[in-house]
């Protein structure tokens, strides 16, 4: 029988993000007919219900009478939507959204939603809607037990996980369901619930513990979400008890095949498998002799029957590296292992690669290897948790630089599709736990929202997106004075990746942070560790040679317009000028500026624009609640000395090291 599901009641103290109960007003006050069948349609009505329920408006279910309606959420036979999309069009008076089936109902529900008076104005024209990304997946690197160096959640800055506490599924449904309400209001469709770095308790959840995980597709299933898992390679010795991993050994296919059937017994719309092999000591076919092809294809084969997806990632390195050794160039390793198996792997198999070569730093090139396996599913890899962009202590909206990845050509800016429409998945590391703002930097939330609203359409401009959850999150009735309010967040925000950029590793270098925790300056920290993570500076210059010419060669691993501009020092832009090059602290760059100049400059300008961002924050006091104003003046605080000491120490050190002065005669200590 349809009946509407009621949507989750927020725990006490949760913050509501981009779904207060103000955004619903305008579909509340209305009249509502539901049409369809399925649990996902009941979730539509179910939200309906609620905000009418609030606001004074009535809906009606399956009524056959077109009896005048403001809105109508229409399930139809419409196979051209798939099962995602919907149209909506507004005509008469009647605002009607059709889709094919439940969750393109539940999307473009949320569409009006974003849409708000503006759905019920004027006559609007037929729109079509469809995610141009299949998957839009959030990893979460939570724990099951916490990791004694880890903790719960591996690089995770939002307190415990939302899933797991202290070895014990956390069993708070609602709370869950909460959250895959805000997921499907930003797009997400599919969630991991454990690290990719499994562990031994983290292992059993594909086994014994599965029910646990059935559980939490229990809760996310009514708002469209699959659940997926991280598996670890070696499962068939840890759990299964056979002598080898050997992904053709008949006896762990057969495993891998049995454990796949029983996991779908209790999961009937399990998403697949998330695998880390081979990497950063994880198990994997090397260890066996065999291919990452031969991997991915055995689970992808026990999968199969049962309509399920194995991601297998493409980050593979060396983390044993001698530094000594200048062959060895970890931004290679990526393309060296999996370009040459392209066409190997299976049609459920998908390669899921970082967003750049190395790992997640605030600028890289995009990773060639995007670009270099055309027969090969795609999916892109990007860090929604700030692992190495403040750490959710700092702001830092990571829009357009997502943006500028995904409208990437790999052959040529002329020429070809984008990394967006070459990608089937995008998939952000989460950067949520149970912080009561679920993202702990409250204005982290916009993060997490851009990345689910750019899998529908990775080329929107990103900040037409975080108007959008400014609006949402901000909600103009609630707001003595919105117009201020919107300006003061867009200039805190718009930016802040760029001021972020500024005062921590310059050009492109990269990983100048400190090890272990990724937080904070630590210019050499990597310099002479096994971790293939160098900048090279010397009295004389800086920077890594990557060039085919005289470098590691990694330049010619992107189709010609793009290796050739990488390749000259001349052509290469500035932004990435460290990581293709070594050059004198004298050269100039295209802005005109010497790099050592460029180094002190911006420096100094990223600690004044974090000055000026706190200054603006301080002035929407008025207009801001009080616990989220706290929350984010104490972080900008902490940003503010962070950024003073990348300031400090980077300054110096360049300047001890190139005893060049500072143009401008600033102090530097
Ligand atoms: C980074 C991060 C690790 C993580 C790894 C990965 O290296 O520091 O914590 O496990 O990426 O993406 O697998």
């Amino acid at each position: 029988m349809s009946r509407p599901e009621p949507p989750p009641v927020l725990p006490e103290g949760v913050d509501p993000a981009w779904l207060p109960p103000e955004v619903f007003r305008p579909l509340g006050r209305r009249r509502t007919l539901v049409r369809g069948h399925g649990p996902l349609v009941d979730t539509a009505h179910g939200e309906v219900a609620a905000a009418c329920a609030r606001f004074g408006g009535e809906v009606v279910r399956d009524a056959r009478a077109a009896a005048p309606y403001d809105l109508v959420l229409d399930v139809t036979d419409a196979p051209d939507l798939g099962d995602e999309g919907f149209t909506c069009v507004r005509r008469d008076g009647t605002t009607t959204v059709t889709a094919a089936g439940g969750r393109g109902l539940l999307y473009g529900l949320f569409h009006v939603v974003r849409l708000g008076e503006d759905a019920f104005g004027s006559e609007r024209p037929l729109e079509t809607h469809r995610p141009a990304v299949a998957l839009r997946a959030l990893d979460h690197w939570d724990n099951v037990a916490v990791h004694p160096v880890m903790g719960q959640v591996e690089r995770g800055y939002a307190g415990g996980s939302l899933f797991w506490r202290d070895g014990e599924a956390r069993g708070e449904t609602e709370r869950v369901r909460a959250y895959g309400r805000l997921l499907a209001a930003c797009g997400i469709n599919a969630v991991t619930v454990n690290n990719v770095n499994v562990h031994a308790t983290e292992a059993r959840l594909l086994t014994d513990r599965i029910g646990e995980v059935a559980a939490l597709a229990d809760a996310l299933r009514p708002y469209g979400i699959r659940t997926h898992l991280s598996v670890t390679f070696a499962a068939p010795v840890v759990l299964g008890g056979l002598p080898t991993a050997d992904p053709l050994d008949e006896g762990v296919r057969r495993w891998w095949a049995a454990t796949a059937a029983r996991v779908y017994e209790v999961i009937g719309d399990f998403g697949g498998f998330v695998v880390k092999a081979d990497s950063e000591g994880q198990p994997g076919p090397f260890t066996y002799g065999r291919t990452h092809a031969d991997g991915a294809n055995m689970l992808a084969a026990a999968l199969a029957p049962h309509g399920g997806t194995v991601r297998w990632r493409a980050f593979v390195y060396n983390h044993r590296q001698d530094w000594r050794d200048r062959s060895t160039d970890r931004a290679r390793a990526a393309y060296d292992h999996f370009a040459p198996l392209d066409g190997e792997f299976a049609e459920n198999a998908v390669l899921q690669v970082k967003h750049g070569p190395v790992d997640f730093q605030a600028r890289e090139p995009v990773s060639p290897v995007l670009g270099a396996l055309p027969r090969t599913r795609l999916a892109l890899e990007v860090q929604a948790t700030q692992e190495y962009t403040g750490q959710q202590r700092h702001v830092c909206w990571l829009g357009p630089m997502w943006s500028e990845v995904l409208r990437f050509r790999p052959d040529g800016e002329d020429g070809g599709p984008g990394v967006g429409d070459l990608a089937g998945g995008l998939v952000a590391v989460s950067n949520v736990g149970d912080d009561p703002f679920w993202t702990g930097h409250p204005l982290a939330q916009a993060n997490l929202y851009t990345v689910g609203r750019l899998g529908w359409r990775p080329d929107t401009d990103p900040h037409d997106l975080l108007d959008e959850w400014i609006r949402l999150t901000f909600p103009a009735g609630a707001s003595a004075d919105p117009g201020r309010l919107r300006e003061g967040l867009r200039a805190v925000l718009h930016g802040s990746w760029r001021t972020y950029e500024k005062y921590t590793a310059p050009l492109g270098v990269g990983f100048m942070v400190q090890p272990g925790h990724h937080y904070g300056p630590s210019v050499d920290g990597y310099e002479y560790s096994p971790w293939g993570t160098y900048h090279f500076a010397d009295r004389d210059g800086i920077g890594v040679d990557r060039t085919a010419a005289t470098g590691t060669g990694y330049a010619a691993q992107y189709a010609k317009p793009w290796a050739e501009l990488y390749e000259s020092v001349r052509t290469c832009p500035d932004e990435l000028l460290l990581f293709f090059h070594h050059v004198p602290y004298g050269h100039v760059l295209h802005s005109g500026t010497t790099v050592i100049q460029h180094i002190y400059d911006t420096h100094f300008a990223g600690v004044a624009e974090v000055e000026e961002a706190r200054r603006v924050w301080d002035s929407l006091a008025d207009l801001v609640a009080p616990a989220r104003h706290e929350r984010v003046a104490e972080r900008y605080e902490e940003q503010l000395r962070c950024a003073r000491e990348w300031r400090d120490q980077i300054n110096s050190y360049f300047f001890r090291k190139s005893g060049v002065p500072d143009a401008r005669g600033r102090h530097i200590h």
